[in-house]
């Protein structure tokens, strides 16, 4: 009798792990502790998030540079420069062909599309440029230091603007608009490559947004709903702030993309109820060297020197900013919240609980700070 029960045993255990069956299923799924809003944002405000100053007077110290001040006609020379195919070989391209800031600060295309037609090599999705100005590093494995160095890498990229720095020079300075507004905003140098660049960069470090969760976190308990809060809360307490944190929610550091590889049968899953980690099973994914990402490989790009090393992305606008991941390969955000909580945290989320990391998400949507300049451009 006693045997026969150990063999019933173990049959079971063997099927419940194979069908994936919880081991302990948690009573109630997807709820999240209600907490008042004041608490809400001093917890968010304690642990780094910070908003987009209302005025630009108040926000420009984030963004500040002192090899490239801000002057309202650097930036107006840096906008023209910004949104002017005459940069790119063929003239067709322009930074605003895969950064259009009146939709997200991307492309909104899973791989960027260059001179020509071209995709890029490693079927790179386009960062917004929106905030870019606020993180540590630029691009997708944090290769570059800051908006004034990272201009220079598009321009010449052959799959990008393709043009060398003597054309760019060339080209600029045949322009009289151009040559007069270098000649007045950079008076010791002129046009020169690094001046082109410095210009754009000053407009891109303009382009703070501000949206609800700032208007939430300055003290308008109203300006976001309460599933907003709720994900908010999500957000901080699962962990996603420990990555995705400061002014521009992400963007502070690189990151090991997955954490969590899920190839062997003792990777355990969790899943949160109430603030506490409930273990529901093991996982059976197996993601070999092969399948690198629980999405499509396409491309081939595996972060800073191959070791799965990603910059972490900035998650202002995000949900304006599909599709997702280095590679564009995911279209919905609720999927790559999925897969966030799963490979970066060990945690499965109820359908709920996406939703209202979603409902959060949304808040980060915003218009940037007002900048005055004259319109007028340089251009010629
Ligand atoms: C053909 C499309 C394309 C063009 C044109 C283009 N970019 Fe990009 N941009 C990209 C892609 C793709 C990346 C990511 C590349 C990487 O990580 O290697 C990127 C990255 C960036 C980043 C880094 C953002 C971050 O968070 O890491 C900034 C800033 C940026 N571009 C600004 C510009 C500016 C300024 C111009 C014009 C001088 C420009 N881009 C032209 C596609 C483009
Ligand atoms: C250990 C660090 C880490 C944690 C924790 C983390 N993330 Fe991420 N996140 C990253 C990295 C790195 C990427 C980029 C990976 C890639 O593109 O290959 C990313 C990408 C994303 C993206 C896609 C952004 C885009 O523009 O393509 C979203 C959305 C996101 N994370 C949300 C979340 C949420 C929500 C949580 C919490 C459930 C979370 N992240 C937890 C590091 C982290």
């Amino acid at each position: 009798m006693k045997t026969v029960l150990t063999i019933l045993a173990i049959t079971f255990g063997v099927f419940a792990l194979y069908f994936k069956i919880g081991l302990i299923v948690p009573a109630s799924k997807g709820e999240t502790v209600a907490m008042e809003s004041h608490k809400l944002r001093e917890l968010a405000l304690s642990r780094g998030l910070k908003p987009v100053p209302a005025s630009w007077e108040e926000a420009k110290s984030a963004v500040y540079n002192p090899q490239n001040t801000i002057t309202p006609k650097k930036v107006a020379l840096g906008k023209s420069l910004y949104f002017d195919t005459l940069l790119s070989s063929d003239g067709t391209v322009s930074c605003a062909t895969c950064h259009i800031i009146d939709d997200g600060g991307d492309d909104n295309l899973p791989t960027a599309v260059g001179v020509h037609g071209m995709k890029n090599p490693s079927h790179l999705n386009s960062p917004t440029v929106l905030n870019a100005a606020l993180a540590k590093r630029q691009f997708w494995d944090g290769r570059s230091p800051d908006v004034e160095d990272q201009a220079k890498g598009p321009i010449q990229a052959p799959f990008e603007m393709d043009m060398t720095p003597k054309e760019v020079v060339e080209r600029v300075s045949a322009d009289p608009g151009y040559k007069r507004g270098f000649a007045e905003v950079f008076p010791d140098e002129g046009v020169t490559f690094d001046t082109v660049t410095k210009a754009i960069a000053a407009y891109e470090r303009t382009l703070l947004t501000r949206g609800a969760f700032d208007l939430f976190l300055d003290g308008d308990d109203d300006a976001i709903s309460d599933k907003a809060k709720k994900g908010l809360y999500l957000f901080i307490r699962l962990g996603c702030k420990g990555c995705h944190t400061g002014m521009s929610v992400g963007g502070q550091s690189l990151q090991r993309f997955p954490l969590r590889r899920y190839n062997s049968i003792l990777s355990p899953e969790s899943r949160l109820v109430n603030g506490k980690r409930y273990f529901v099973g093991f996982n059976w994914q197996k993601i070999s060297a092969e399948e690198p990402f629980p999405f499509p490989d396409t491309g081939g790009f595996h972060g800073r020197n191959g070791q799965f090393l990603f910059r972490v992305p900035i998650l202002r606008n995000v949900t304006r900013t599909a599709p997702y991941f280095h590679n564009g390969s995911v279209k919905r955000i609720e999927d790559a919240v999925k897969i966030m909580a799963r490979h970066q945290l060990g945690l499965l989320l109820s359908d709920e609980q996406v939703e209202e990391i979603v409902a959060f998400l949304k808040t980060l949507e915003g218009e940037p700070v007002k900048y005055d300049i004259s319109d007028r451009g340089y251009r010629e």
